[in-house]
């Protein structure tokens, strides 16, 4: 793979530098990862390939013995340009291959982080089967690798949407609501296919004592987003830089929380190395509780072009069924593992659409000189 930050992208110091930020928040942990060999499904994502690039990051800079990683991606919505290829043979292997399929004989892992995944509406309502299987099948996968190694760790990427559309009296929503989730709606591919992979996982636990850790990230965003990701923040941005009108679905009052990918990714990793054995921690910002349509009024004040934003229905190739707030409690991760997110909406949100620029003006060089 490329060092992420160190290859084509106009605002890789971006990039690098939030890779800096989630190596120095991991300081402490960091050590557990020794010498130890590390399995990333979905690595060639968003959420993925940071922590790809944040584990030979710490190999440089922290580990006196370099973890190996191994990335296991089929590109169904990961992007190949998230492939690094300039890194020591020794610490990094990329396999292509469908989780949904039994992983190669030949991988092993001292901690497995399951990150692949369907994670944006677009997408897994284009493919809800792949999205059940991922999750379902993907994850016993998963599982059985790290009985066979006995792993020290199995992060598996569960999601706020377990938690459906929540009774207001949940809001913020602590780790122990059960979750209000219709099994046959639009949304029910993803939702019920996480609950069920978070059942396995815990199945797992309790018949092997296998060292499985939970998480529940609540709309993450940042740099390293594809454009056409069709998640409401690479969509908002990459209207607003075309200088295009900003589609705000529906009425535009459903809320939701942002978290910058510095935290998240911090979040997650402190989950994988220190979390409790079955522990389940949502990973997210209680803060700043924002509308679809004042969030699409900030990015269009701190946008180059002066662009309007406007409600419209919800397309045919968007899940209807949208929950009304998503907002966690996350005092449990605070608590527990000295978790703090530090990064405030609209910082993260000019960084974010800063790197959108770039790779929007690359694009456009791209088909230029095409
Ligand atoms: N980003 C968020 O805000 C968020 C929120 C909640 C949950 N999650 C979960 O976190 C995980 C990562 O999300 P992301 O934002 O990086 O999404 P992403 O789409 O950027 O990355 C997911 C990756 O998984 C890969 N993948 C999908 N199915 C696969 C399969 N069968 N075999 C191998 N690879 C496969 C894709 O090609 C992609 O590279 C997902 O499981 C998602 O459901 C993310």
């Amino acid at each position: 793979m490329k060092e992420k930050g160190a290859h084509t992208d106009p605002h890789a110091d971006i990039i690098q530098d939030d890779i800096l930020t989630i190596a120095n928040a991991l300081y402490e942990e960091a050590g557990a990862l020794e010498g130890s060999s590390v399995l990333i499904t979905g690595g060639a994502g968003f959420l993925g390939s940071y922590m790809v690039a944040t584990l030979l990051h710490l190999n440089t800079t922290r580990l006196r013995r370099p973890c190996t990683v191994t990335v296991v991606d089929n590109f169904i919505t990961g992007s190949k340009k998230n492939v690094i290829t300039d890194v020591d043979k020794k610490q990094f292997r990329f396999v292509e291959h469908d989780i949904r399929k039994p992983l190669p004989k030949d991988i092993t892992a001292d901690y497995i982080i399951h990150a692949a995944g369907l994670a944006s509406p677009f997408y897994y309502r284009k493919y809800p089967l792949e999205t059940i299987e991922v999750a379902v099948q993907g994850t016993k996968h998963c599982l059985e690798l790290a009985r066979e190694n006995k792993v020290k760790g199995l992060l598996y990427f569960s999601s706020s949407e377990i938690y459906g559309d929540p009774h207001p009296d949940f809001i913020p929503t602590p780790e122990e609501y059960w979750g209000n989730v219709s099994p046959i709606g639009p949304r029910a591919c993803y939702d019920e296919s996480k609950r069920l992979g978070e059942t396995l996982c815990m199945t797992y636990f309790q018949l092997y004592d296998l060292a499985v850790k939970i998480v529940r990230p609540f709309n993450v965003y940042g740099p390293g987003m594809k454009t056409n990701d069709y998640r409401v923040v690479p969509t908002f941005m990459t209207k607003a830089l075309k200088g295009e009108a900003l589609p705000v679905h529906d009425t535009g009052m459903q809320t939701r929380t942002f978290c910058y990918i510095t935290d998240a990714v911090t979040g997650f990793l402190k989950v994988l190395i220190a979390g409790s054995r079955g522990g389940v921690y949502n990973v997210g910002t209680c803060d700043e509780e924002i509308s679809m349509t004042d969030l699409a009024r900030l990015i269009a004040r701190i946008s180059p072009a002066s662009v309007p934003v406007e409600c419209i229905a919800y397309p045919e190739s968007y899940p209807a069924g949208e929950p009304r707030r998503r907002c966690p409690d996350i005092s449990k991760i605070c608590r527990e593992l000295t978790y703090r997110p530090r990064v405030d909406l609209e910082t993260g949100m000019k960084r974010t659409l800063a790197w959108f620029q770039g790779i929007l003006e690359e694009e456009a060089r791209e088909t230029r000189t095409r």
